[in-house]
């Protein structure tokens, strides 16, 4: 069976070239699917093994070492790729500690080409935009799709254009939009509502839609989980914790944990948690309230990157909470930043959002929900340096309504030889 696009609510299908992002016929979201049960026997451990250390594309790719997974049946001359992936798993007991539990890997998404996870979901994207014959794409964006949108969007001659919101943007981010050349357009309105913008414009001028509702995105995003398994040498952990904010990536693991089980690649699902922070929270609540009626939030955090009250893929996460007896927490930005100061202190470091993983796994411990036995696998979405005013406000004490629980303040000194020793001399604190 040739790949298809699949409505999750009522099942309709659609031909994978369809330039489409919702169901025609109910409005439901939409997945890419492959026939894994035809390609099963070369689906295999030694397979995607062996493409270790490959120095040609496209298995060089974090993503695309996993094709017959990803996309099967392309032309690799279609590919738009900058070696993504093959980031790091770190073990980190310092960190392990903090939270509560013997054994915690984080897997660092921040190490992919513009420091976040996105770009593997941007290589399939603009992969399907190139298949498509398409020359604008757009998304809306807190400022890591966007910053990875337009990279990708350069490398395959394409005119990115980037909805942003006029505040909050990390400077890390608004900086690689604009060097790689998309049109920025900011926007006197929230996430959420870029979101809808973004949707509409697209549609009325035919640019091809980069948001994780399109459905290529997620199946690149879902390598995330299959190379964190490749790396726990196909054994899985007791649980994934992920921040959870557009819920992509929630999405994505969910797919593509259940593909891995499929396939045969590992024999029991990992529990999934989604974090999310307090003041962007609506999956927690809708979870907490036994999923009545869905409220969106306005949303508020210094974690801009999951500044988001509205999630286009929520019925995708609910989804994989189902199939992974998965769990939502909330954690405070108090929590957020001590937990970051916490993985940027063992010399790892991350972006805010991506400190969820950690506080929340802390969070859940304490609840009794995970126990301090389990094998714990949390993600960090973003690299330490998409934030910085971030990170040096908080050792700075200088965010508001916020005490850091671990400064490492900035000494001044003058330009005199005794002082400096002496400083130096000081007991450690
Ligand atoms: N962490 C970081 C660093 C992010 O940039 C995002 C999302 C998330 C977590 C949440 O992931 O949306 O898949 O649940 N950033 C988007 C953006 C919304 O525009 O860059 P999600």
């Amino acid at each position: 069976m040739p790949s298809s696009l699949h409505c999750i609510d009522c099942a309709q299908q659609y031909p994978i070239q369809r330039v489409i992002y919702a169901c025609e016929a109910c409005g439901g979201l939409l997945d890419v699917r492959h026939d894994i049960g035809a390609r099963r026997s070369s689906l295999t451990a030694d397979t995607f093994d062996s493409r270790l250390g490959a120095l040609d594309a496209p298995y060089n790719s974090g993503v695309w070492r996993f094709k017959e997974l990803v996309y099967p049946d392309i032309d690799d001359n279609s590919i738009v790729s900058r070696m993504e992936g093959n980031t790091n798993l770190y073990e980190l007991p310092r960190v392990a500690a903090f939270a509560g539990v013997d054994t915690l890997f984080l897997k660092h998404e921040g190490e992919n080409p513009t420091g976040s996870f996105k770009d593997r979901g941007m290589t399939t994207g603009v992969t399907q935009a190139r298949i498509l014959g398409m020359e604008r794409v757009a998304c809306a964006s807190t400022g890591n799709t966007s910053a990875s949108m337009a990279s990708y969007a350069a490398r395959a001659g394409m005119q990115g254009i980037i909805f942003l919101q006029n505040q909050q943007i990390a400077l890390g981010k608004l900086a690689q939009g604009i060097a790689f050349g998309a049109t920025c357009l900011q926007i006197n309105a929230d996430f959420d509502r870029n979101m809808e913008l973004v949707r509409l414009v697209s549609e009325k001028l035919g640019i091809y839609l980069l948001n994780s509702i399109n459905p290529f995105r997620l199946e690149g995003q879902k390598s995330i989980m299959f190379e964190a398994l490749q790396q726990l040498r196909w054994r899985t952990p007791d649980w994934i914790v992920v921040p959870g904010g557009n819920l992509g990536n929630s999405s994505a693991f969910g797919k593509g944990l259940l593909e891995m089980l499929e396939a045969g690649l590992i024999d029991r699902l990992p529990r999934l948690a989604i974090i999310q922070a307090e003041g962007a929270n609506p999956l927690y609540r809708h979870f907490s309230s036994g999923f009545g009626q869905f409220e969106p939030v306005k949303a508020e955090t210094i974690a801009s990157a999951i500044k988001i009250g509205n999630p286009v893929n929520l019925q995708k996460a609910i989804r994989a909470l189902e199939w992974t007896s998965g769990v939502v927490e909330e954690v405070s930005d108090q929590q957020i930043m001590d937990a970051k100061a916490v993985i940027d202190g063992v010399g790892i470091g991350c972006e805010p959002a991506s400190a969820c993983s950690v506080a929340g796994a802390r969070k859940l411990v304490e609840r009794g929900i995970i126990k301090r036995g389990d094998t714990v696998l949390g993600v960090l979405t973003g690299h330490i340096l998409k934030d910085p005013e971030a990170t040096i406000d908080y050792h700075a004490d200088q965010l508001p309504a916020l005490s850091p629980e671990s400064a490492n303040k900035m000494r001044q000194v003058d330009d005199d030889f005794d002082e400096i020793v002496s400083v130096l001399s000081e007991r450690a604190p």
